[in-house]
Order: C-alpha cells, then structure tokens, then sequence
C-alpha cells in the first residue's frame, strides 16, 4: 500500500545550485521557522557531545519536567515527541482506527491528511470560503458530532487566521471524538491552552520548539493532554526518536523563555512592516496572528515564486488545483532578509 507523501520544497544546496548562488545567499521564506541563529545553542551541544555513545533516557523525563514547568502542568500531562510532526502521526496511530472519521478545516497542514491515510481512516473535510477564509464553525460542528478525531490547526498554517475560543470549544463539547489542537504557532498570539486539558478530557494541545523557539533543526515539540491520553501516545511512542542533544537544547530555551519572548516581539513588529511592504506591491495580505503573511497574488503566482526563486528567495507555493493556487505565503525573516524579498517582489511585479 503508498501512502500520500509529504511534499517538500528543494533543499537550499539545491536552489542555491540552480541559481547560480552560495547556499547562505539562499533565504527561506516556505518553512516559517526563525530567523535567529542558535548561537547560544553551540555550548550546550559541545557539552552534550561528550556522552553521544549513550542512548537518551527513554522516559524524557527532565524535558517532560521543563515543558511541565513551563506550561505550569504537572508532568503526567506531558508527551514529548522528536517535533510536533511526530506527535500528529502518533496521535493518528493511538486514536484512530481503519475506517473511522477523521475532520479537518481545510486548507491547513497537509500532514494531518497524511497521517489519516496512513491509519486508513477517512478524511472529511470542511473548506473555508475564499476570499476571507473565515473559521467554518456551523459545518464543522455538524462535521465533528461523529468524528472519532478532529484536527484544527490554531492559528491556522497556512491561512494565520484563527476560530475564536468559543468556536474552539464548542467543537470540543459537540463530539465524542478527540481534539487535536496543533497550537505550533502560540507564542505568536499570546495564547495557552494548557489550562484546558484539565477540563477537557478530549483535548489534545500540540506544540512545537520549531517555530517561536526557533529550533526547528532540533525536532522537538510535546503534547499536552489529561494522563489517560498521554498514557495513550506514550503506548505509541519510539523508544529515542529525540536526540539527547535535543533535549538538551530544547530544556535550556523552556528555562529562558525571555529569549523566545523577545524574538517573538520582534518579529510581530517585523510582521507588521513586512505586511506594509507586501501591500504597497499590489498584494491582497490575509490578516495574520503567526509568523507568516499569506497573500493573494493572482494567476501570476506561479511565475512570480519562480522568479524568487532564480534569486535565492524560496516562498510557500500552493497547487493550482486548490483554493490556494493564486496565493503566496511568505515567512516573516530578518529586516534585511524581508528588504531582498520586496525588491525582487518589485522587479518581478513590474
Ligand atoms: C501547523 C503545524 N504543525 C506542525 C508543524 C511541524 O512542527 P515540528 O517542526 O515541531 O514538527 C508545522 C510546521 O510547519 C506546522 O505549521
């Protein structure tokens, strides 16, 4: 049996290859991650280098306790995973049974459909209407009463739009399913859903140290959930899918979380300029509460990301067969990162 696959964009080695280019000239506008480097990261990995003949202890229960701590539940609360990707294919492997249903606001990440397939559950989903892409909250309440699994992605990636809370929770009271709440872009808006897995016992939070932690290469994220779930998935987890350098690494940025805080300021400062920026070139920017702006660009989509991308420039491109097929989304990066992307926005506008 072939599963649908995960579809990545070219590697940086091979657009800066194509383009003529060294691949530090390549930017990533496609992965919303950080455009903070980890320098303070470069102790922490020589330290652990020193014990890498070791396996990781299997139960992770120090990052349990640090994630535990930073999000002020006790730590049989707590599953960690090698990033929130794992996590999502866990939850579909731990819940979900062959033939069951599985709901999704469409469009959103494209791994939730993927990890339904691969449980051999059936997917329905509910779009949300272009041009505004509002939260579709009457259809998927009626989508969601019989559903064994609701996946809802809050903000939304990649619309950056959110259902409001009360939306939330209504989907949560009207099924008997399991909600997965794949919060991976939190920290951008403020918000925390930890309180609620002690309310709710069919509430599953996901989170990740990929996007605001800005340690998407470390693959670290965790589920939060009340202790008969997390039982549930630590039922499914590998053994060691977390390096133990990652933990390391993802414990330090839970105990100073300052750090994340203020790249999160600055990038909803830069988010705001960028937002300007990407207006005054013609674009339609959607409203957006994460790190990445999604734009109506026209039929011209296609060829404008191809230009970009001759210069180095990578954006999130959608096919043409979706709602999406004229939009663009671009990643919020550095001041001068996001300079280079206007002015070649420009030249291939113009
Ligand atoms: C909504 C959403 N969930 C999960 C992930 C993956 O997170 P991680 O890097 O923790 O696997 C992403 C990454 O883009 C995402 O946008």
């Amino acid at each position: 049996m072939r599963f649908p696959k995960y579809e990545w964009q070219p590697t940086s080695v091979e657009i800066a290859a194509a383009a003529g280019l060294d691949p530090d000239q390549v930017e990533r506008f496609d992965h919303n991650t950080s455009p903070q480097s980890t320098e303070w990261a470069a102790d922490i990995v020589v330290e652990g280098s020193m014990r890498l003949n070791e396996y990781p202890a299997a139960s992770y229960l120090e990052l349990r306790r640090a994630v535990a701590d930073f999000a002020g539940l006790d730590t049989d609360r707590v599953v960690p995973g090698a990033g929130a990707d794992e996590l999502i294919l866990l939850a579909a492997r731990a819940f979900l049974d062959p033939g069951q249903k599985a709901v999704l606001n469409a469009p959103t990440y494209p791994l939730y459909r993927i990890a339904t397939a691969q449980v051999r559950s059936e997917i329905v989903e509910v779009e949300a209407k272009p041009p505004e892409f509002g939260f579709p909250v009457d259809e998927m309440l009626v989508a969601a009463r019989d559903a064994e699994l609701v996946w809802l992605c809050v903000p939304s990636n990649p619309l950056g739009n959110r259902p409001t809370d009360a939306d939330i929770e209504a989907i949560i009271a009207a099924t008997d399913g399991l909600v997965v709440l794949d919060a991976a872009y939190a920290e951008f808006t403020g918000d925390d859903w930890a309180p609620w897995v002690d309310r709710y016992h069919n509430l599953l939070v996901l989170r990740t140290m990929s996007k605001a932690f800005g340690l998407a290469g470390a693959r670290v994220g965790y589920a939060l959930g009340n202790p008969d779930l997390v039982n549930a998935l630590d039922g499914v987890r590998p053994p060691g899918s977390i390096s133990s350098l990652s933990v390391d690494l993802a414990i330090a940025a839970l105990q100073a979380p300052d750090h994340m805080r203020s790249v999160v300021g600055s990038i909803r400062e830069e988010r705001v300029r960028l937002a300007g920026g990407l207006q005054g070139s013609g674009l339609r920017v959607l409203p957006s509460s994460t790190n990445f702006l999604l734009c109506e660009v026209g039929r011209r989509a296609g060829r404008v990301a191809e230009d970009l991308m001759s210069e180095g420039l990578v954006v999130r491109t959608f096919s043409d067969a979706g709602p999406l097929g004229t939009y663009l989304r671009f990643t919020v990066r550095s001041p001068r990162a996001d300079d280079r992307l206007l002015s070649a926005l420009q030249r291939s506008l113009s």
